[in-house]
């Protein structure tokens, strides 16, 4: 029997399959657990099942000094110091897939949202301002037959270029590391590079991961090329962007929109991007359907189960 550390409490799916075999103690806070808790709880334990927001860094890698397996209830690992989880043979494994649709769904609604204005326009009728229809009242940008820029044709861009595609009619131009000839073939999509999607595409959608190479992807240079009728959707990781030069694009109204799912400086989200009508904000919900995350804490804990009982995890990124 292993000891297994869970920093929150995830789905019971995948609690059960852990507590059937393994003796699992589950932070008890609804909340963040911090890092000084997060040390201490690691040390006697062989297994942790983390989440995106706990930084394993290497001082709490260090403190796990039995620990074998970092399984985390996510798809995007960059709260991970891979290289110091290497360096002690600790297995690392994330939940690729079962996320995908939710996510790209969360991507198309932001696209949706900023364009046609729809969460602006509810909050402008809740406050009791609507006194009939109007020719001009909230006037947005039409989604069919325009240009959809994917950045990164990984899964979650792959199923947000699907229903983009089949769905809207969209023309998909593309960037990613490397070409994607599948992806140009289903979605007849074109590759180009950063700078040629940025200033051709109606609409931007991020889909990278983040690393040292794409931290900042999206700076004042970037957003300078982008159309002044463009709506760009982050559902990513926050840092990809350069936050103050998306809100001073935003406030010049240099781009007409922006959907944010994740922030910079996550939980904390500056006033001045709060007070943009031109926004529209999620608390990190893109893969927050309740199937969803019952497939994530399932295939998290069996990826668990595999590096705990010598089996190699289906999903091991390290
Ligand atoms: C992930 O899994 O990386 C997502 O950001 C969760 O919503």
């Amino acid at each position: 029997m292993s000891r297994i550390f869970v920093t929150r409490a995830i789905p019971e799916a995948g609690l059960r399959l852990l507590e059937k075999k393994h003796d699992v103690h589950v932070y008890d806070e609804d909340r963040q657990i911090s890092k000084h808790k997060l040390i201490e709880s690691i040390r006697p334990a062989d297994g942790l099942l983390c989440l995106l927001t706990d930084p394993v860094d290497a001082e709490v890698i260090a403190a796990g000094e039995k620990l074998r397996c970092i399984s985390t209830y996510a798809v995007g690992y960059n709260n991970i110091d891979i290289d110091a989880a290497k360096k002690r043979n600790i297995i690392v494994t994330n939940t690729p897939g079962v996320l995908t649709d939710a996510t790209a769904d969360i991507a198309f609604a932001l696209l949706i949202a900023c364009a046609r204005r729809i969460v602006e326009s509810d909050a402008w009728l809740r406050q009791g301002r609507f006194d009939g229809w109007g020719p001009k009242l909230f006037l947005g940008q039409d989604l069919v037959g325009r240009t959809l820029g994917i950045i990164g044709a990984g899964r979650i861009g792959s199923a947000l270029a699907k229903k983009a595609h089949d769905g809207f009619d969209m023309r998909i131009l593309y960037h990613n590391r490397t070409r994607n000839t599948d992806f140009e073939g289903r979605f007849n999509a074109v590759y180009a590079s950063l700078d040629t999607v940025l200033r051709n595409s109606d609409f931007v959608s991020l889909h990278v991961p983040l690393t040292p190479e794409t931290h900042h992807l999206i700076d004042a240079r970037a957003l300078a090329l982008m159309k002044p009728t463009a709506v760009f959707v982050n559902t990513a990781r926050g840092p990809v962007v350069d936050e103050q030069a998306l809100i001073t694009a935003l406030r010049e109204k240099r781009i007409f929109a922006a959907g944010f799912d994740v922030y910079e400086h996550e939980p904390d989200i500056p006033t001045e991007l709060m007070a943009l009508p031109n926004t529209v904000l999620l608390p990190h919900i893109g893969s927050a359907s309740i199937a969803t995350r019952d497939r994530m804490a399932e295939m998290a804990a069996v990826q668990l189960l595999d590096a705990l009982e010598g089996r190699t995890p289906a999903n091991r990124v390290a």
